[in-house]
């Protein structure tokens, strides 16, 4: 069993390992359950290694699974340096590292530096502490206005709903100052002009990487750095950039933010080969750059294609600016359609309208705001779309972030009963939005329950209940189907590794405005069909395609992937 001072070997010291990668986002409490207590743990991780390897990604990226009274699905972080007793223990993260660098896979552990969970014993010691103390100045206290202090210092609202503070009670029992937060009031916000705060975390990112963690993604990336002094009334602050000028909006992207990152860049380099980190910023594309950098984090995720319709000119747009911007600051792009937080595409795209996070119904209703009535979705459409979506971005130069059943076509669990529900975006609307449960319903590993269980998954059901229909997405009968959207990932990621060369992309002629058309160095064509009649694919040996192709033409939305010699 490796230990921290003799971290799991690394599967290969190529710096340049993550420009290309293919990655798997998995949500480990919904990954797969080793002690059937409902909950997904590192040793169910472990036990699905075979599985990940015969996928063929290059490295997993694993949502919190530190302790944490899941406040904010793991997200309200009690310990940084530890993992929850109900995943398992550190020497469960060791060996679940070592048997993912054993298949050849790297491991990215997620870090959430812009707040800790109200359990954590920072929070809980500046609330025994007082007013004024060195305790409270690791977070962002402040007096409430009003006579007696009754009113939040702001109007300031959170991302979840609701205000962003919350008043404490005093040690004393009378009621006190007001503490921020962004999110949930289960995750207070840290104070990131504290030096202190500045180490703790270096001190987080070299325990994970002596633990052998080969990277980071870093939550709310453009969030950490605020000016909660900003003379601004506005309830619409969290959506209104355009109110400020660039780097100034006070609680976003604010460039004095970068001077964090420059900090952990030096950390990563003490490695070898160094750490890398892809930022989770919600920033506009010619914001990315500063994140990306190899002087701070050097990727940044890039959400602009899982925010746009099924569209050729949006993709085509989208990509060409993305791929430019990258290699203007000497990183590679990233590419994503699905994860925690968005309605999965294979749903949206089966929406009358498949655009942003929660994809829209007829009724012009947000799936992942309000709620959806699964009638509305064209299933076989959405799931068509979405291997067609996905084939063009394995394709494309960049690394690829894939989320956990999105290789079996897996639809989001839209109908999940109120009672069962656990995103606090539910909650702190009083039901209003749904949130985003509904892709976070634990993954069906085999069709038949047995009684009592769930699909798979664990022995004794799952946290968030698995619909009947997730029967049919199950990856056991996929894995012995050569027809099945899990043989097509798999293929689709083995033939990727073949293929794959310089990071380098040349649009081609296409003969339809609804067909984008481009060729990788090494003869590889793509060719993707938006609209719905089938296109002319050039001449040559189609090598995958997202639908079948009969006398050399490619079916309405899909891709193929066409050899074509010089
Ligand atoms: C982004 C994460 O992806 C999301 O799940 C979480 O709720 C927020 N950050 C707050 O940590």
């Amino acid at each position: 069993m490796p230990t921290p001072a003799e971290p799991a070997a690394t599967t290969t010291h190529d710096a340049d390992w993550w420009r290309q990668a293919a990655v798997y986002q998995i949500y480990p409490r919904s990954f797969s359950d080793s002690n059937g207590d409902g909950l997904g743990d590192l040793k169910g991780i472990t036990a699905r290694v075979p599985y990940l390897k015969e996928l063929g990604i290059d490295a997993v990226w694993l949502s919190p699974f530190y302790p944490s009274a899941l406040a904010d699905g793991g997200y309200d972080v009690d310990d940084y340096r530890n993992v929850d007793p109900r995943l398992g223990t550190l020497e469960d993260f060791d060996e679940m590292a070592a048997a993912l660098h054993a298949a050849g896979i790297k491991v990215i552990v997620d870090i959430v530096p812009n707040h800790t969970s109200d359990r954590h014993v920072w929070f809980q010691e500046a609330l025994a502490a007082p007013k004024g103390s060195a305790a409270r100045g690791r977070y962002i206290f402040r007096d409430g206005r009003g006579e007696n202090g009754e009113l939040p210092p702001n109007e300031w609202t959170s991302i979840f709903g609701g205000g962003a503070w919350e008043r404490v009670t005093e040690p004393d029992g009378t009621p006190g100052q007001w503490y921020f937060h962004l999110f949930a009031k289960e995750q207070p916000d840290l104070d990131w002009d504290n030096p202190e705060v500045h180490e703790d975390f270096l001190t987080t990112l070299r325990f994970w990487s002596d633990r052998g963690a080969d990277g980071f993604r870093v939550d709310v990336a453009h969030g950490l750095k605020k000016d909660l002094n900003a003379e601004v009334a506005s309830l619409d602050l969290l959506h209104r950039a355009d109110l400020f000028r660039e780097g100034e909006h006070p609680l976003w992207d604010r460039d004095e933010v970068h001077s964090i990152y420059a900090e952990w860049r030096k950390v990563f380099n003490e490695y070898n080969p160094p750490r890398t980190a892809v930022a989770e910023a919600w920033v506009h594309a010619d914001r990315r750059a500063a994140y990306a950098s190899p002087e701070g984090l050097g990727q940044a995720f890039n959400f602009d294609l899982l925010e746009a319709d099924f569209d050729a000119e949006q993709f085509r747009e989208i990509i060409a600016k993305n791929l430019a911007e990258a290699a203007a600051t000497g990183t590679s792009s990233t590419w994503v359609f699905s994860n925690h937080d968005v309605v999965r595409h294979a749903t949206r795209y089966g929406l009358p309208k498949g655009s942003g996070r929660g994809g829209k119904g007829a009724d012009g209703k947000d799936w992942l705001l309000e709620g959806g009535d699964p009638a509305q979705i064209d299933v076989a459409r959405g799931l068509r779309r979405a291997k067609a979506a996905t084939l063009l971005m394995l394709a494309l130069p960049g690394s690829a972030y894939l989320y956990q059943g999105e290789e079996l076509g897996l639809q989001e669990a839209g109908q999940i009963p109120d009672a069962d529900r656990q995103d606090p975006t539910f909650f702190r609307n009083k039901g209003v939005e749904v949130g985003r449960d509904g892709c976070r319903v634990p993954l069906p590993w085999e069709a038949t329950p047995t009684e009592g269980s769930s699909f798979g998954f664990g022995a004794n059901g799952s946290h968030l209940p698995q619909p009947a229909w997730f029967a049919d997405y199950a990856a056991g009968a996929q894995a012995a189907d050569a027809g099945s959207t899990l043989a097509f990932y798999r293929r689709a990621l083995a033939l990727r590794h073949e293929l794959q060369g310089a990071e380098s992309l040349g649009w081609q002629d296409a003969s339809d405005d609804d067909v984008l058309h481009f060729v990788r160095p090494g003869g590889w064509h793509v060719v993707a069909n938006f609209g719905t009649a089938p296109v002319e694919l050039p001449a040559g040996e189609t090598l995958l395609a997202s639908a079948e192709v009969e006398g050399g033409k490619l079916p309405g939305e899909a891709t193929a992937w066409v050899s074509v010699s010089a």
